[in-house]
């Protein structure tokens, strides 16, 4: 009898390690929640993210929301019920998802906001571009552009196309862009022939072409069919700056060359560079973005300390640790890793062939994705 008793307890102990062993040889799950695929960046995010955390050896459920929020909580609660290790995010609408947020926090599910900062304290983890500098470098390159810093007694008219509202980011990139210029509204120098200088009259729901498009076409008819010269127009990000950009060539009669800025880099609109339609944008290496977003998640997820030393293990990555910029609530600031975005103009479009993310076409006249 003692013989079979022993028998039994050592059959438990080697069931029990085979099923510690097989339950920690079960790859992590991550749930990877992308905003919408109609603009274009999230199709690359979405790719590098999933190839690169599965490549990490790491299970990814990858989903896009449409841009409707709603569709976003249920898939992310999805998510959720498939009992996921960790919540990697880019919101639709950063005050929309605290439902699933809480639920996370509930059930232990730690959250990496995504490029967008979403407004609810589960969220611990930030990673994303300088957001205000992306804003920063688009107002200073209207201000170069037009040397206003010498302006003497000239006079430039000037519009602004702002971001979705929801998005916390575009009220980061429309300060950074104003903050560079405001001074020279205030003392003339720059003129808003529309008057429209306030956020929300110049954000751009869901960051829609069209809607940007009949904005600016509204603008034009109101305030530019006279003849009045408009110098530049500042727009966020290239789905916006491409409806400026058609409004200027089908409803401005004007004979200059309009500066318009942007921001990602999307293939129509590094054609309307080369063409001359649009003057630079913003460019932020989501590839880059997607390894720093692995090493913070491989940090979480091995209880590895998620700080300023994890910069180390992003190789030639320009990367910023920040605990005191982006705050989820009142006094609760994430801890954040900000990438540094780049200026592309005609003159530098080689770089992004350079980085390995873009080809040249046939005639080695227009930017192809890789
Ligand atoms: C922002 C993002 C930008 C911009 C926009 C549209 O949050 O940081 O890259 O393109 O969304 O998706």
């Amino acid at each position: 009898m003692k013989k079979f008793v022993s028998l039994f307890l050592a059959l438990i102990m080697v069931l029990s390690v085979c099923v510690i062993a097989s339950a920690d040889a079960a790859p992590k799950k991550v749930g990877i929640s992308m905003p919408t695929q109609s603009l274009e960046r999230w199709n690359r995010d979405g790719e590098y993210l999933k190839n690169q955390f599965e490549a990490a050896g790491y299970e990814a459920i990858l989903t896009y929301s449409d841009n409707k929020n709603e569709q976003q909580v249920n898939d992310i609660d999805n998510m959720l019920s498939q009992g996921i290790d960790l919540l990697i995010i880019s919101a639709i609408d950063g005050e929309g998802l605290n439902t699933v947020m809480d639920r996370a926090a509930e059930e232990a599910v730690p959250v990496i906001a995504y490029d967008r900062l979403i407004m609810n304290d589960a969220v611990e983890y930030y990673v994303s571009f300088d957001n205000y500098t992306v804003g920063k470098l688009q107002g200073e390159y209207v201000e170069k552009a037009l040397d206003l810093a010498n302006a003497g007694d000239k006079t430039y008219n000037m519009e602004f196309t702002a971001g979705d509202p929801a998005d916390n980011n575009a009220g980061y990139f429309f300060n950074g862009a104003y903050d560079v210029l405001k001074g020279y509204i205030a003392d003339g120098k720059i003129i808003v022939v529309s008057g429209q200088t306030d956020f929300q009259q110049v954000a751009t729901n869901q960051w829609s072409t069209d809607t940007a498009l009949s904005r600016a076409q509204n603008i034009l008819a109101s305030y530019y069919a006279d003849g009045t010269t408009l110098d530049a127009w500042l727009c966020s990000n290239d789905s916006t700056a491409a409806g400026v950009a058609q409004a200027i060539e089908s409803d401005y009669a004007g004979d200059n060359a309009v500066i318009v800025t942007g921001q990602d880099g999307d293939i129509a609109n590094l054609r309307n560079i080369v063409d001359g339609k649009q003057t630079m944008t913003v460019y932020k290496n989501v590839a880059n973005e997607a390894v720093v977003t692995l090493e913070v998640a491989k940090a979480i997820l091995s209880g590895a300390p998620v700080d300023e030393s994890l910069i180390a293990n992003f190789g030639d990555v320009e990367c910023a640790f920040d605990t005191t910029s982006y705050f989820t609530s009142e006094g609760h600031f994430a801890t954040s890793y900000l990438l540094v975005p780049t200026v592309v103009t005609k003159d530098n479009l080689q770089y992004l062939v350079d980085i390995g993310l873009y080809q040249w076409d046939a005639d080695q006249v227009y930017l192809l994705a890789k």
